[in-house]
């Protein structure tokens, strides 16, 4: 009887410590997977900094924040980018009333490609 409890102790801290050392490294492995949580690139940065800042980084207007980007959920993430991209190719963002007091922010075509080609690279591999 003592033995088995003694062998079922061993199998379990084997189990136990196999587990530890092989979720970390698919967790890892993951990550490089398209449609997954990836850090804010520093060209978008360079943008969000140019145009974006007094409300989207020294402000969090409409629940957007450049400088938390990367405490964002994945999903978060692959929603938020996405919602970039289309304001900003649709010229809903930086707001109208704010380029014309503020000329310097305006957006070029490359800006915008540079975001909507990072937002894409966010969304999941279609199937
Ligand atoms: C002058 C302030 C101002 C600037 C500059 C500005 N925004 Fe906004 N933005 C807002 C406000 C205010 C809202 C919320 C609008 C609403 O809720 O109707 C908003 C909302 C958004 C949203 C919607 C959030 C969501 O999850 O749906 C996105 C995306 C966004 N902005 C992106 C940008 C980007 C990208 C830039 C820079 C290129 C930018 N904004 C520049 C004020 C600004």
């Amino acid at each position: 009887m003592k033995k088995i409890t003694k062998m079922t102790a061993v199998v379990t801290s084997v189990l136990f410590f196999t587990a530890m050392t092989v979720i970390p490294v698919s967790a890892q492995s993951s990550q490089k997977t398209s449609g997954d949580k990836k850090p804010l690139p520093s060209d978008v940065m360079n943008i969000a900094q140019k145009s974006c800042a007094k409300c989207h980084i020294n402000g969090a207007m409409g629940g957007l924040k450049f400088t938390e980007w990367d405490s964002y959920t994945v999903q978060k993430q692959t929603a938020k980018s996405k919602a970039i991209c289309n304001a900003v190719s649709g010229k809903i963002m930086p707001p109208k009333r704010f380029l014309d007091n503020n000329p310097g922010a305006a957006l070029t075509e490359a800006d915008i490609k540079t975001i909507c080609d990072w937002s894409a690279s966010l969304q999941p591999a279609k199937k």
